[in-house]
């Protein structure tokens, strides 16, 4: 039996260990399990006080709507822009999300898809898989990362986490965003000057209609053909179709992407681009900061209910 009486809806699971510790802990209603979501809500909607939920799912508008008692939203991510927060807030409902325990494996990544992208790492796997090296030499001259210009979209927290990777690699930092930050980067409040002027555009700024379509044609053709594109934020901060043309039309040198529109159906159009380096949505997943996102959300839900405070909020 559950400890406590607290009714929590689970729209999308977090790490099995975690799911475990809140059974233990509260009444668990895996809605994210129920074939009729509806029928399975209509016997329980008023006892739920709070919901955990993911970054990549978000929790959909009509259903903080049908959640008449709903308090607490616990999300895994650090991202938010697939719930509506000024609904919550309007409601009286407290959101928290999953900050700083993943910078450094997104950072990571950032660095790893801008490496694998100047330096072609996946036509070079495979080269030397295909047999194409010992019959035919060595591959085709790729680009430097040292001395190029990363101009970064958004210098939050893991923004900065990539500039401070990048900077000992031998580039030159430039940044966009709405304020200047008291930092050495040079700054432009105007994005198609800053992609003029980087060889490489780093996005880590967060989704929503805010930034929607931000990188659209104009900021490809000012980056060039000789700059590349790395995304580590959101799918939605790129105009996509914009994005695929450019890369088949030489508009850019290349791309290095960790996420797309409509996750996880993919826009095919990238998979028949040589110049572009994909990864799956995965950049914070590592067991470690994975175990870490999911021991927040626990933590979140104990303070919440010990104290009515969270400990990340977002709201
Ligand atoms: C997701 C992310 O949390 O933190 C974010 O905003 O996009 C990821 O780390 C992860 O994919 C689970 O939804």
């Amino acid at each position: 039996m559950p400890v406590s009486e607290n009714h929590i809806l689970v729209v999308s699971p977090i790490r099995p260990r975690h799911m475990d510790e809140l059974a233990a802990k509260y009444i668990l209603h895996r809605w994210d399990q129920a074939a009729d979501k509806d029928a399975f809500l209509a016997n329980i909607a008023d006892r739920i006080t709070a919901l955990v939920s993911t970054a990549g799912v978000g929790v959909p508008s009509d259903l903080i709507e049908k959640l008449p008692n709903l308090k607490v939203i616990t999300s895994f991510g650090v991202g938010y822009d697939a719930i509506d927060i000024a609904a919550c807030t309007a409601r009286g409902i407290r959101v928290s999300n999953t900050p700083d325990v993943l910078n450094d494996d997104v950072a990571d990544t950032a660095i790893m898809l801008l490496l694998a992208t100047l330096r072609n790492l996946v036509v070079g796997d495979q080269w030397a898989r295909s047999g194409q090296w010992s019959e035919n030499g060595a591959m085709a001259l790729t680009t430097s990362a040292r001395g190029k210009k990363l101009g970064i979209v958004g210098l939050g927290r893991i923004g900065q986490a990539i500039a401070s990777r990048a900077v000992p690699m031998g580039m030159e930092i430039g940044y966009f965003g709405r304020n200047q930050k008291p930092v050495d980067y040079h700054y432009d409040a105007d994005l198609i000057k800053l992609a003029d002027w980087a060889d490489v555009l780093m996005i880590s700024c967060p989704g929503g209609a805010a930034t929607k379509d931000m990188i659209n044609a104009d900021v490809l053709k000012a980056l060039g053909r000789r700059g590349y594109v790395v995304n580590i934020a959101r799918g939605s901060v790129i105009d996509e179709p914009a994005l695929i043309a450019a890369l088949k039309d030489g508009v850019i040198a290349g791309a290095g992407l960790d996420v797309f529109h409509n996750e996880p159906h993919m826009d095919r159009g990238f998979a028949k681009c040589a110049n572009v380096v994909l990864y799956p949505h995965h950049a914070s997943g590592t067991v470690e900061t994975r175990d870490a996102m999911a021991q927040m959300v626990v933590d979140n839900l104990q303070s919440w209910f010990a104290s009515g405070k969270l400990i990340s909020p977002v709201n």
